[in-house]
């Protein structure tokens, strides 16, 4: 007979390993930290070997995880596209720690976190949350982009994270947190709404209560030096192509994450890591690798796959500072 598992009824494997971190993490002038991998094998997240760690934001996450728990969450804040949930996710998934990710939005509520009843065969019951179902069994809840939705419908949380029980009204189960039970979230801004105008209307200001039971982690867009060797190991036939190309444009995107973060500029929107990961991914398709080389010519090439993967969600005005910074950058 074959039997259907569910891995909530699970009890999770918390027996673990003991590796190094530089070499868990590709990360060999760490020293010779150690950290623990799970046996578990449920509600991994799935990783890449090509993530890039920084050293300094990997040893704050280990240091929050691996922690006694004392009611504290974790707040990965950062422009968009620069790798805060990945980050997270990869770490996580390294580690085999059990995890359950959501994102916030506008219409998100309590529920979503916390379950809703419903009827089954004319009985109601309860079908369990993400924060629930973690809070149980030790995983580690991942909320993405909190600073998305209704900042009240976030209070499920606080008793979580004054170190309290988690009280389901509808059933009455008061539910103690696991001791591996951890709560991470990503938002944009650290809470005070959107400070460069880049996220106007979409970025809400985050209640300074909320906030103040969290450790707060800044991440950035990557150094031009990381990005430029993330490209080129993802994206090695660039360089087999022309010397200069990957280099120029991730300058390109750095340049516009500098116009983006000055007020004076009229560019609000940065080019990501995530939409430059996009340009060579179409670039590749769209045949652009057999045509660059690395010089000024290479702009009426480069426009229609930038066009699709970034220039199009500009405005008019921005588009024309991307396009100047751009040719610049390819020295026309
Ligand atoms: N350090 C990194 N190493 C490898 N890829 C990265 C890194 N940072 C960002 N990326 C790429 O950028 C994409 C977007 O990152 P993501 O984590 O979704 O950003 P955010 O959550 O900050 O909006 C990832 O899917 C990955 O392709
Ligand atoms: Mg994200």
């Amino acid at each position: 007979m074959n039997m259907q598992v569910n891995p909530f009824t699970d009890e999770v494997d918390w027996n673990f390993d003991v590796q190094s971190a530089g070499l868990l993490f590709g990360l060999p002038d760490i020293g010779d930290s150690k950290v623990k991998v799970f046996h578990n094998d449920t509600f991994i997240q799935k990783v890449t070997n090509t993530y890039r760690f920084d050293k300094e934001h990997l040893k704050a996450v280990l240091t929050f995880l691996f922690a006694e728990n004392h009611g504290d969450g974790l707040l990965l804040y950062g422009p968009f596209g620069c790798g805060k949930t990945s980050f997270i996710r990869e770490v996580l998934g390294r580690l085999h720690w059990p995890t359950l990710m959501l994102s916030w939005n506008e219409t998100s509520d309590t529920a979503d976190l916390i379950g809703k009843t419903g009827i089954s065969f004319g009985d109601t019951t309860f079908d369990p949350g993400p924060l629930t179902l973690a809070a149980k069994k030790g995983h580690v809840l991942v909320v993405n982009e909190i600073d998305r939705g209704r900042a009240g419908n976030l209070v499920a949380l606080n008793d979580l994270l004054d170190g309290g029980k988690l009280v389901i009204k509808e059933t009455g189960e008061v539910i103690t947190p696991h001791p591996n039970f951890r709560l991470v979230c990503t938002a944009n801004s650290a809470g005070s709404g959107d400070l460069t105008g880049a996220y106007t209307g979409s970025v809400r200001k985050l209640d300074p209560a909320f906030l103040d039971r969290f450790a707060m982690l800044e991440v950035g867009y990557m150094t031009l030096e990381s990005e430029m060797d993330l490209m080129l190991t993802q994206f090695p036939e660039y360089l087999e192509a022309s010397g200069h190309f990957v280099e120029r444009m991730c300058k390109f995107a750095s340049e516009t994450r500098a116009k983006a973060a000055d007020a004076a500029e009229l560019l609000s929107t940065p080019l990501s890591t995530r939409a430059l990961v996009r340009f060579f991914h179409y670039g590749r398709a769209m045949n652009l690798v057999s045509k660059i080389t690395g010089n000024a010519q290479d702009l009426p090439e480069i426009m229609p796959v930038l066009e699709f993967c970034y220039l199009n969600r500009l405005s008019p005005e921005e588009r024309e500072v991307a396009r100047v910074a751009l040719n610049m950058t390819f020295g026309n």
